[in-house]
């Protein structure tokens, strides 16, 4: 039997806020559910309910039931993820916004023209691939059950559309996940429209033409066109609410972070400006960042992103950081206490600086964490000395906290290598193993990993790809030789 990892609870209170967004969300679409037999039929709905009471109910617990399939996914999966009622709201609100669209098409244009891989699309870029199977699939047999139980279709011979339906929601919505999962610009998902519409023709074909001697051949090109309109509805779709969902609930897609990591997005145009040490100085951070993030399975481009911003609240006084200064050194005339002061406030800076632009959550964690409660070494030094030993290390340490993620780890870890290195005049590789090894074990000593479940095997691999990266990064070249050329090819040796 496999062990499976202990989850983290919940607390009593988070749980309660879930499932009352869980309640209005389950009441919202029966609400949905309702307006669709209203404006199907805007005359006799009264009477259909009254004579489909029993379907009625049937539909009611099926819609619950698929429903509750949604929430104790997460309950077992994902617990953390309930503790946010946001979460569950979006998950949700992409249902309720899926069913509506999925109606309006289907009564308005045609039944095969259902942006019917959307909700994938959308959960594949707000959430991950694994998610996005599962709730297709849920929203899938939700369709399917709308479809039975209300007034959608009340003609004969509409049971293949219903099947139909129900299959392409399936195929596609799965198929646009497996395809949608590489692409990683926003143009790139209007060919996951056009890849995913191969199986919906091959659906429609395998439905329609076992009765073409009743439709004809007009009817069975024409269904297959409205199949393809509905994939690249899908796509199109997905394209035009993913900002929306972003911006509302504050959720990073692959999308929005090769936006943010652009040097022409704002807080980085101001530190390359501002701050033109610390940019450069962050360029690196982010490579090595990356390539420890790939090395250990995480997030890399989440990590890039993240050290990009982690020493933004530099920002505040540029100048008062030795990267950007050029000759003048503001600290010669301030107290270390103060200098201390000034050095250790750029981590808080910059974690209000990301909230207050509305950048993810863990850009503005890493920021605030990358130092976590280390001592400021030289201030401190320079206090001890000013004091004759008479200086408490805590006015001279980061306010923490301390990295809670593995990627914050990791930039810690990235960011005082790249700064230990840049000022070592020796660069050789031993030299660079040195220094990185010393950075983790003085971290190690200092207890800074304790709220990250980082391991011994993830720090050596961190110490390895930082090692071999830095190397190259600041390689010694070859000495290039003295001499001149001139116009006309003499050459002058200096
Ligand atoms: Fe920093
Ligand atoms: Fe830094």
């Amino acid at each position: 039997m496999t062990v499976i990892p202990k989850v983290k609870r919940v607390r009593g209170t988070q749980l309660l806020k879930s499932v009352c967004v869980f309640t209005l969300f389950f009441l919202s679409m029966l609400l949905i559910i309702f307006a669709m037999i209203v404006i199907n039929d805007p005359d006799g709905w009264t009477q259909f309910m009254h004579d489909n009471s029993s379907r009625m109910i049937s539909l009611l617990v099926c819609t619950f039931l698929l429903y509750c399939i949604v929430y104790f996914y997460y309950y077992y999966e994902d617990a953390q993820f309930l503790a946010r009622p946001a979460n569950i709201a979006l998950i949700f609100l992409i249902f309720d916004v899926a069913v509506i669209l999925s109606f309006v098409f289907g009564k308005y244009i045609s039944i095969y023209a259902r942006p019917s891989a959307m909700l994938a699309l959308l959960c594949l870029f707000l959430f991950n691939r694994r998610q996005a199977i599962m709730f297709n699939f849920v929203y899938s047999l939700l369709m399917f059950v709308i479809d039975t139980y209300t007034n959608n279709f009340v003609e004969s011979g509409w049971l293949n559309a219903m099947y139909f339906s129900l299959m392409l929601s399936f195929v596609c919505g799965t198929f646009s996940v497996f395809v949608g999962g590489a692409v990683k610009t926003r143009g790139g998902l209007l060919l996951t429209g056009t890849f995913i519409s191969i199986p919906t023709v091959a659906i429609v074909l395998m439905l329609e033409l076992s009765d073409l001697a009743q439709l004809g051949w007009i009817q069975v090109v024409a269904s297959a066109g409205f199949g393809i309109l509905g994939c690249m509805c899908s796509a199109i779709l997905t394209l035009a609410l993913l900002p929306v969902f972003e911006v509302m609930f504050n959720r990073l897609t692959v999308f929005r972070l090769r936006e943010l990591t652009r040097t022409d997005a704002k807080l980085l145009l101001q530190l390359k400006t501002e701050a033109p040490g610390t940019f450069n100085h962050s360029l690196i951070v982010a490579q090595l960042a990356e390539a420890c993030a790939l090395a250990l399975g995480e997030n890399s481009e989440l990590a890039r992103a993240a050290a990009y911003y982690h020493d933004v609240g530099k920002l505040k006084q540029p100048d008062c950081f030795t990267e950007n200064q050029s000759g003048y050194n503001i600290h010669d005339e301030l107290t270390p206490e103060l200098s201390a002061d000034i050095i250790r406030s750029h981590t808080k800076d910059g974690y209000d600086l990301l909230v207050a632009n509305h950048l993810p959550e863990l850009f503005a964690d890493v920021a605030r964490e990358h130092h976590g409660t280390l001592p400021i070494k030289y201030f401190y030094a320079k206090a001890l000395k000013l004091t004759g030993g008479d200086a408490d290390v805590k006015d001279y340490s980061y306010l923490g906290p301390t990295p809670r993620s593995k990627i914050a780890a990791i930039i810690m870890i990235a960011d005082a290598s790249e700064a230990a290195v840049r000022s070592s005049p020796d660069r050789s590789a031993e030299n660079v193993e040195k220094i990185v090894r010393g950075i983790i074990e003085e971290r190690m000593d200092l207890d800074q990993f304790e709220n990250c479940d980082i391991t011994m095997r993830e720090l050596t691999i961190i110490k390895q790809v930082i090692v071999a990266a830095l190397s190259g990064v600041h390689h010694h070249r070859v000495e290039y030789p003295a001499i001149r050329f001139h116009r006309g090819g003499s050459v002058d040796e200096e």
